[in-house]
């Protein structure tokens, strides 16, 4: 047995495995190993291997034997290694020894490698390490700042080693599928002027121009709209980005899209598209095609599930109980729009929880709540009294309630009731995102303004560039603006929007007007969007595109609830890098430079 210190074995001392590869897969061989931890199997057994890894585990076996478990990005094996030796967690290894079959009675089935073992011959130290700052097993709930501020030891975990492979290949998934159909990649610019999108821009100061600032792209919206009118005909791009809004498990201040633009397309047209790119990676990470994805008007989404990215992985859908207390004497039903969803076996849920979720619907805007428990003698409910037989009678059948379940009614204006009760459905029903398989969804026929802002201007649903429906033209030219659909389209995951898109508009007319509906004056139309006023002046096609969210895609595709961790180096839900301090003040040269002076901090 030889131990070295950080002088790793060369070429000349090891077999080779190039021999037994097949052809299949990369070779890992280097003029350092000849094979990696997690590809050895029972196959192997008398081949002399060389192994790089990390000590993942170490456990003595008497005074002199110890077993060492090696890790590498493709798993773990066992090296039992003979004689004294400082060889603690994470050390970085050479291992040179016989790979040999493990006593039956200690074959590990958990692990691919479990049957075998490496027998040391040569142990080398190529680098050691401190005590890691965590521990890296997966049992151990670690505080997210300590893990991101050591993400490098981090990243050694199998889970993101896993997530990080599962992220390449739908990136390279989606490159194929998107190339198959024809896009080729064109890369848009990070130092950009403000895209709307709906957040807030980060902004980078111009040296050149102090006083001015670049936004980063919340999108490459324009750019790639401006890519057809330049003739790219199909365009796409995993592209950056950045928009500073409040982080969630499914949002961060910097992440990937999967943009795609064509011309001389329908909306059906880009939805095969996507269907296509997304299903490929889909099977790419499972290994299983989904069926086609099904389709549902945003009414409909409405209605029925009170939301706009509708989770259809379980009922409890909404049903509409306005007809049945029409006449009704109960005041807090006396509204435009009564509806109800029925929580199977809900009747259990105890006084405390149901206040609780009463306050919790007041707290999303709700007048109220009304619950009734069905029970084997009637409803059992504090209104129940207001209500009359047939009322009642009318309700249950509606709801088709059984004896057992919970039903739970809101009465308001129309769109509060879906959005309460939508929330209240969610909040009862809803599995994690991961659970029970893929249930993808378009939601198609948005309305092109979601409302009025405070100075009572429409909001767009999705952005400024979508084409309203082309039946809903007059309409608009009527002012009846919330009514009028427009021809966009989102696709939903889980219940989590996974991405969404539009037909634009490609006719400067409709664009200004557009505008003008926005409050965006012609000064301001032409001062911030003026360059792309101008490129309609020049042969648009039409065109129509999309957008989604790789993270969210390879989130759901690796299991996990939180996008962080499918990305590398992402930021904490408060928005810093543990790792690097960012962001850090900048010293006062640099400041001056710029143009800048940073006002005091207002408490
Ligand atoms: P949209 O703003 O809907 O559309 O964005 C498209 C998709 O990007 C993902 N996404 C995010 N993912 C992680 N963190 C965030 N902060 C974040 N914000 C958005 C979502 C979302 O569905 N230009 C249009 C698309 C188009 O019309 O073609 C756009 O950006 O999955
Ligand atoms: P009140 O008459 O306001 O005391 O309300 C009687 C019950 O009806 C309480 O349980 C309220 O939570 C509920 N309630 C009041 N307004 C509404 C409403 N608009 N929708 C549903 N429940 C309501």
């Amino acid at each position: 047995m030889h131990f070295h210190h950080r002088h790793p074995a060369s070429e000349a001392q090891v077999t080779s495995s190039t021999e037994d590869n097949g052809g299949q897969g990369p070779d890992y061989t280097t003029s350092m190993r000849t094979d990696r931890c997690g590809d050895l199997r029972s196959d192997d057994v008398g081949r002399q291997v060389t192994l790089c890894g990390w000590v993942a585990r170490r456990r003595e076996h008497g005074e002199h034997l110890a077993f060492v478990d090696l890790r590498d990005r493709s798993g773990i094996i066992q090296v039992v290694v003979d004689g004294a030796a400082d060889l603690r967690s994470e050390y970085v290894l050479q291992v040179t020894g016989q790979v040999r079959e493990r006593p039956a009675d200690t074959a590990n089935d958990a692990l691919s490698t479990g049957a075998i073992e490496v027998d040391a011959s040569e142990v080398t130290i190529l680098s050691a390490s401190e005590p890691p700052p965590f521990p890296l097993d997966e049992r151990t709930d670690v505080d997210e700042v300590l893990r991101l501020r050591h993400r490098y030891v981090d990243l050694r975990r199998p889970r993101l080693q896993k997530n990080l492979e599962v992220r390449a290949t739908v990136n390279s998934a989606v490159r194929t599928a998107m190339e198959e159909q024809g896009f080729i990649e064109v890369e848009t610019p990070m130092l950009v002027a403000s895209t709307p999108e709906g957040a807030r821009d980060f902004v980078v100061p111009s040296r050149k121009e102090p006083g001015s600032f670049y936004a980063l792209p919340q999108s490459p919206q324009i750019f790639k709209q401006l890519c057809m009118i330049g003739g790219v005909d199909r365009y796409y791009q995993i592209a950056r980005c950045l928009r500073d809004e409040d982080l969630r498990a499914d949002r961060q201040f910097e992440f990937m899209q999967l943009d795609a633009e064509a011309s001389f397309v329908s909306q059906d047209d880009v939805l095969t598209f996507i269907t296509h790119t997304v299903a490929s990676a889909a099977e790419a990470v499972t290994g299983e095609r989904p069926a086609d994805f099904p389709r549902m008007s945003w009414h409909e989404a409405r209605e029925r599930y009170g939301s706009d990215k509708p989770d259809i992985r379980f009922g409890m859908e909404l049903v509409e109980l306005t007809p049945v207390f029409a006449d009704t004497d109960f005041r807090a039903f006396q509204a435009p729009c009564v509806k109800g969803i029925r929580v199977p076996g809900g009747a259990d849920l105890s006084r405390n929880r149901l206040d609780d979720l009463t306050e919790t619907c007041k707290g999303w805007g709700a007048k109220g709540l009304v619950w009734m428990k069905v029970e084997a003698d009637g409803l059992n409910s504090p209104v129940a009294k207001f209500l009359t037989g047939d009322e009642q009678a009318a309700l249950r059948t509606t709801l088709e309630a059984e004896e057992g379940d919970l039903l739970l009614l809101v009465a308001d204006e129309h769109h509060t009731t879906c959005r309460i009760l939508g929330l209240l459905r969610l909040e009862l029903g809803r599995p994690p995102v991961t659970e029970g398989g893929l249930h993808f969804l378009w939601v198609v026929d948005f309305p092109l303004f979601e409302g009025l802002d405070e100075a009572g201007n429409p909001m767009p649903a999705h952005h400024p560039f979508t084409m309203p429906h082309e039946d809903d033209l007059e309409t608009l030219e009527a002012g009846d603006l919330l009514s009028v659909r427009s021809q966009a389209y989102d696709l939903v995951l889980n219940g989590w929007e996974l991405g969404s898109g539009s037909v634009r508009i490609h006719r400067r007319e409709i664009q200004q007007k557009i505008f003008s509906i926005l409050g965006i004056g012609a000064d301001e139309a032409q001062e911030r969007f003026g360059f792309l006023l101008d490129a309609f002046r020049y042969g648009a096609p039409p065109h129509a595109g999309f957008a989604f969210g790789m993270d969210r895609l390879i989130a759901i595709l690796a299991g996990e609830e939180n996008i962080r961790e499918v990305i590398a180096y992402p930021k904490t839900q408060s928005g810093a890098d543990p790792l690097t301090s960012a962001p850090t003040p900048i010293d006062d040269r640099h400041l001056e430079e710029l143009g800048l002076r940073v006002l005091p901090r207002s408490e």
